[in-house]
């Protein structure tokens, strides 16, 4: 029978923990393609790894996904507008564009990540 200290190493997948990194080293399903199902549709909030995110997909088809609180003042980023390819903050109108584009034939991946706003 397993501790309490050994149950835990092994079941907390939080940032920092032993399987919490070992996780984040593979890709994960996220959510199912028809949960985001056009460009510009509404953005969806799941809780992955015990990290609270928001997914959305962009103007040209990409998809972003990015923590579920504005980098501005911790917002929910699930109730700004998606678009013009990116999410927009519904407080103060910061812009957060994130794409991963995936092409697993040759594994190629590639991030990107920005941020405006009107200030
Ligand atoms: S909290 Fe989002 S723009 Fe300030």
């Amino acid at each position: 029978m397993l501790t309490r200290e050994e149950n835990d190493l092994l079941c907390e997948v939080g940032p920092g923990t032993l399987m919490g990194e070992l996780f984040r080293r593979f890709w994960l399903p996220a959510t199912l393609p028809w949960e985001l199902p056009e460009p510009d549709c509404a953005p969806v909030r799941l809780r992955l790894l015990s990290e609270d995110l928001v997914l959305w997909r962009n103007t040209d088809g990409s998809v972003g996904a990015m923590q579920n609180a504005c980098p501005h003042r911790g917002a929910s980023m699930f109730f700004g507008r998606n678009e013009e390819n990116g999410l927009r903050c519904g407080v103060y109108q910061v812009v957060v564009r994130a794409f991963y584009r995936v092409n697993m034939g040759n594994r190629q991946r590639a991030l990107a990540v920005a941020m405006g706003g009107p200030w």
